[in-house]
């Protein structure tokens, strides 16, 4: 299992809160924040204290442990069904604090489920949606791992990549997407060096990718996000490595916005451009991309930066926070279960 020492997202060893990383406050601080119930997780995964496809996954599920832990306590008599009911209510909840990302649902899926098959008493019930929240934990960083081997299998020894938006530990419950086999060929010693693209407008390149990789060891170039169709011209990167928040049965993958035009521009010059991400990203149950829906974020995210008002009143925003790459653009799909190429065939996808 790769670790670069940073725990993002944890359910604390006595179930009554999720601690996290305050993603917000990087690069200045690094702060971890206890969220105690349901509410708290909802508003940390809504305005991207906690944030990336994985991490909100994880974030999810130990949120509702520690809820129905809560409700537990203060019902020890509530029956089966009951708490099954406040179970699904809450779960429905987290699961819709941000669409785009299919691990969120996947993830709260997965507590529903084992809830059931313990739908005894109160606390029967919470405590196997604790281990869940656990396993789910432990499974992740058990495919990063996994993918960072596949990914090795098919990179040049010593390579040079260009990223976009945050995959690494940050964004996962430690071990990255498709920052993992970044950090695994640094830690056996193989040259790497990464291009991270700033990540437009909330800066998940420059204040999170940038910051974790240069606090590994690992050399990082900063890029404004326009540059990217300039430097994959140059020649100077072996491949695009992404991560995704849902990849559609097809192939068609959604991830932050700008992904599709750094596709286009990785296509036009011939570089490779490889989406790295956990089965848990793929949602079968969506044939296409234009399916996926795009999650719609504020207008002071574009309208203000850095306490400055940047756009008069009346001025409009568009700002999706994700878009779809077509499949044709995508050279391989990547996962812990191996390297996919087209026509995509992802069996035994857990959802
Ligand atoms: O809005 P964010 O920061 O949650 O968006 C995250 C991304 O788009 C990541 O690329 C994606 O979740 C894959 S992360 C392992």
């Amino acid at each position: 299992v790769i670790t670069t020492g940073l725990a993002p997202v944890r359910l604390a060893a006595d179930g009554q809160s999720v601690r996290i990383i305050d993603q917000r406050r990087l690069p200045e601080e690094l702060v971890y924040r206890d969220l105690a119930s349901a509410d708290e997780v909802i508003d940390a995964i809504r305005t991207l204290a906690v944030r990336g496809a994985p991490a909100i996954g994880i974030a999810g599920a130990a949120g509702l442990a520690v809820a129905i832990r809560t409700f537990a306590h203060a019902h020890p008599d509530a029956v089966g069904a009951q708490v099954m009911e406040t179970l699904s209510s809450i779960g429905a909840r987290i699961a819709g604090a941000r669409p785009t990302a299919v691990n969120l649902g996947w993830a709260v899926d997965r507590c529903l489920a084992a809830a059931r098959g313990a739908a005894e008493s109160a606390s029967t019930i919470a405590a196997a949606v604790a281990a869940e929240a656990r396993r789910i934990l432990d499974e992740d960083l058990e495919m990063g791992a996994a993918i960072a081997t596949h990914a090795l299998a098919i990179l040049p020894d010593h390579f040079c990549i260009l990223t976009h938006c945050n995959t690494g530990s940050l964004a996962t419950g430690g071990a990255g997407t498709a920052l993992a086999p970044v950090y695994a060929a640094h830690a056996v010693g193989r040259s790497v060096t990464v291009f991270a693209t700033e990540t437009r407008p909330l800066l998940q390149g420059s204040r999170l990718t940038a910051w974790e990789l240069h606090n590994a060891g690992i050399p990082v170039t900063v890029i404004p996000d326009g540059a990217a169709a300039s430097l994959l011209r140059s020649g100077r990167v072996d491949a695009v490595l992404v991560g995704a928040d849902r990849i559609a049965a097809n192939g068609d993958v959604a991830n932050k916005v700008g992904t599709y035009a750094i596709a286009i521009a990785a296509r036009r010059h011939g570089v490779p451009f490889h989406v790295l991400a956990p089965r848990s990203t793929i949602d079968a149950s969506t044939a296409r991309g234009h399916m996926i829906e795009i999650e719609l974020r504020a207008r002071d995210e574009l309208a203000q930066l850095g306490g400055r008002t940047l756009l008069a009143d009346g001025i409009g925003v568009w700002n999706p926070a994700f878009d779809v790459t077509p499949a044709s653009l995508v050279s391989a799909i990547i996962t812990d279960g191996g390297v996919h190429r087209p026509p995509y065939d992802f069996g035994g996808s857990p959802r």
